[in-house]
């Protein structure tokens, strides 16, 4: 059982190979792309503890001289005093242009690693190995690399992208359940806005909410129909001047509850989660899809043990001033993606805030958990 999705671009195209043990592979499928023989191979102590030795010996069997970097895991040190510590194990094992950082880990490491692996000697090349699911479906594909700011969420990075994607759905094994639901909202995602079969399997399924309910070939399936979306629309739209925007559904709502929580109340997937419930109610609003898909889309996002409600004391009006200064604001207008029927979406920046508070209202967790008055 293995999958291999070609992500086409003009400089430099790359593939994703998707199969169960996969791990033990890795040093074997990076020789056909002849890369240099130094590897620094970035992880974070718990992804290493499990997987770590795997991943070296592949690599040194394959004819590798590998230096591992290990960094906290987390959000908070995704940061340029960790990309830094990149740069000295680099400097240290004499990291040359043809040389290669492997990220093992989540989104953070592969961020970051990516990152490093974009500025360091001017570029250098860079292979992902992604172990959470969220990783898998987003964050390893695509190019997008980069840091935190003090002042917010990858303010700072570079498009770069990897020479190659290794996923092995086994090592889900060992992901906690609240980060597997967390991916399994950007998996939904595509489901709403590209690919209705997909969807129609998510649906289907009878449990999503943790890694082993869910079968070796349905997780497959998962893996390669998000892999594949995720693909097109990056080869269609590399730099996101148009279509790219919109992998961002549900990021809108999404992005203003993360933050105004602090980042420490739901996590990136659960906030995505609400963020789709909340740009499905303003389409039914506009009159751009059914009642019947946004009740499916509910559903499933239900089905994933996600949250459909606002965590409780969040402040609309905070939410409302909060969309103004995400990074998806153009020329002082907010742009929402929006769903139009299972499958399909489009991008608008015609969403009033009268509506946007409509909706928000009737995910208020604290007037959603009231009582109806009898
Ligand atoms: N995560 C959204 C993107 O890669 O464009």
């Amino acid at each position: 059982m293995k999958s291999v999705i070609p992500v086409n671009l003009p400089q430099q195209s790359y593939e994703i190979a998707i199969a169960p043990a996969s791990l033990a592979h890795l040093g074997s499928w990076m020789q056909p792309l002849k890369l240099g023989k130094k590897v620094l191979l970035v992880s974070n102590p718990m992804v290493f503890k499990h997987y770590g030795q795997q991943v070296l010996d592949s690599l040194v069997q394959a004819g590798f001289q590998v230096s591992p970097c290990l960094l906290p895991a987390g959000e908070r040190y995704k940061t340029l005093n960790s990309v830094q510590k990149i740069y000295n194990v680099a400097l240290a094992h004499r990291l040359e242009r043809s040389s290669t950082i492997v990220a093992l880990g989540g989104g953070v490491i592969g961020d970051m690693a990516g990152f490093a692996a974009a500025t360091w000697l001017r570029g250098i090349n860079f292979v992902q190995v992604p172990t959470s699911l969220l990783a898998m479906v987003d964050a390893s594909i695509g190019g997008k690399t980069g840091v935190n700011h003090p002042h917010g969420k990858n303010l700072i990075g570079a498009f770069h992208q990897p020479r190659l994607v290794v996923i092995d759905p086994q090592v889900l094994a060992t992901l906690p359940a609240r980060e597997f639901r967390a991916g399994m909202a950007e998996v939904i995602k595509y489901g709403v806005i590209w690919d209705a079969e997909l969807f129609a399997a998510l649906e289907a399924a009878q449990r999503l909410d943790q890694q082993r309910y869910v079968s070796a070939d349905l997780m497959q399936m998962i893996l390669t129909r998000s892999c594949q979306a995720k693909a097109e629309v990056v080869s269609q739209d590399e730099k996101e001047a148009g279509l790219r925007a919109i992998l961002n559904y549900g990021h809108t709502i999404g992005h203003a509850v993360e933050s105004l929580t602090g980042y420490r109340v739901v996590n990136h997937g659960e906030a995505v989660a609400i963020g789709m419930v909340a740009a499905g109610a303003i389409a039914l609003q506009l009159g751009l899809w059914k009642q019947t898909c946004s009740d499916r889309q509910r559903a499933l996002i239900e089905k994933a043990g996600l949250p459909t409600c606002l965590p409780a004391g969040l402040d609309l009006e905070a939410i409302l001033d909060s969309l103004q200064t995400d990074k998806k604001v153009k020329d002082g207008r907010v742009r929402f993606v929006l769903p139009t029927d299972i499958g399909q979406c489009t991008v608008t920046d015609q969403v009033t805030a009268a509506v946007i508070r409509t909706v928000l209202q009737t995910l208020d967790s604290s007037i959603a958990a009231r009582p109806a008055v009898q």
